[in-house]
């Protein structure tokens, strides 16, 4: 079995800093997400993966080379200009061959991991598992209508959705899903949908199972996804995966869990409560204040700011008397407050951005 990793997208929610990266190299607890999903594909036993590129690709050939650091065999597989989910499968063909294979799209995490959507597609001989959770919002996902284990109906994004069982995005495929896309026309919105070929399976009558996924999952597609998911990676976090290599001073004070990596150095007078990571490299430092569920990275400066469940990019510096929440700041961003900032601020920061508060 292959795995095929989908890192393509335009990730247009979260810009700007989607303009200049790749949505799927934005850090989750000080980790490119994109990391999670390959660490899962190995883990299920998947070694040959393509990785599925879009026009912005910068920075992942270099972060995961051939793949060896995850014990995986990585193909990069270039799809252009982004089609849809099938479009990425068709892109990849050649290299699939007739192979069955764990399709994951980069941008979601699961806390479980695909297991269990492998040993049901291997135990059960069938032609797709799709993978589904309930969710708030059906008309922002796939959505499937079940009568028991039985597919009613499973559509892209509905108006009027039919249920709240949402398609998560791990899918197991036999080579057959191959014959069907290959006929796939662009639905309403101009993409080529992978429902729409799982679809399709099902009225043929090919053998399409359910896993109800347990365990948190996340698509993160918008900014509030993110910090939901760098909540939910550290929350799960445990206890002895919080090392300290860093420096803490006497007098800095620091509670809960948290991680300070190598050459990092938490100053006197600054105080830290966990779950917090703290890259390589980095200073916070006197009078500052970092509060739970936030990801600093690695270079990063903090000086005299309180920041508390927002995730920090590397090589980023934060100064003056400012108190920061549920924010996403990206790399080599330069805010300072000229003056003191007494109320609490949210802000989404592109790379390099410059702010004078
Ligand atoms: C895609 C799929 C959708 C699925 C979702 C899960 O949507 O088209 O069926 O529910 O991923 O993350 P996208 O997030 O690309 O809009």
């Amino acid at each position: 079995m292959r795995g095929l990793v989908l890192a393509g997208g335009h990730g247009t929610r979260l810009r700007p800093l989607t303009s200049t990266g790749n949505k799927h190299m934005i850090p989750i607890a000080n980790e490119p997400m994109l990391f999670y999903g390959l660490r899962q594909l190995a883990h299920a036993g998947i070694t040959e993966t393509g990785i599925v590129l879009g026009p912005i690709h910068e920075g992942i050939r270099e972060a995961v080379g051939d793949g060896g650091a995850f014990g995986l065999k990585v193909t990069y597989i270039e799809q252009g200009p982004p089609k849809g989910l099938a479009h990425a499968v068709l892109c990849a063909r050649s290299f699939l061959g007739e192979e069955p294979f764990v399709m994951y799209l980069g941008d979601n995490l699961l806390e479980r991991g695909l297991q269990s959507f492998v040993d049901l597609f291997v135990r059960e001989r069938a032609d797709a598992v799709i993978g589904i959770t309930p969710v708030n919002v059906p008309q922002q996902y796939g959505i499937v209508e079940l009568a028991g284990a039985r597919i009613l109906s499973i559509e892209e994004k509905p108006r009027h959705p039919k249920s709240n069982q949402a398609l998560v995005g791990v899918y197991v495929f036999s080579p057959k899903i191959h014959e069907i896309i290959a006929t796939l026309r662009p639905s309403v919105r101009g993409e080529y949908e992978i429902t729409d070929a799982i679809r399709a399976l099902v009225e043929r009558g090919d053998r399409v199972l359910v896993e109800r996924v347990h365990g948190w999952w996340k698509d993160t597609g918008a900014p509030e996804d993110l910090l939901h998911a760098n909540d939910l990676v550290l929350e799960c976090r445990l206890p002895e995966e919080f090392s300290q290599t860093g420096r803490v001073e006497a007098g800095a004070v620091l509670r809960g869990s948290v991680a300070v990596g190598d050459d990092s150095v938490v100053e006197a007078g600054a105080s830290v409560q966990g779950p917090v990571v703290i890259g390589r490299g980095a200073r916070v430092g006197r009078g500052s204040e970092v509060g739970p569920g936030t990801s600093v990275g690695d270079g990063v400066q903090l000086n005299g700011c309180t920041i508390r469940r927002s995730i920090v990019m590397e090589g980023a510096q934060i100064s003056g008397p400012l108190h920061i929440r549920d924010s996403l700041i990206g790399r080599y961003a330069d805010i300072r407050a000229q003056g003191p900032i007494s109320w609490e601020i949210a802000l989404l920061v592109g790379d390099s951005s410059r702010l004078r508060l």
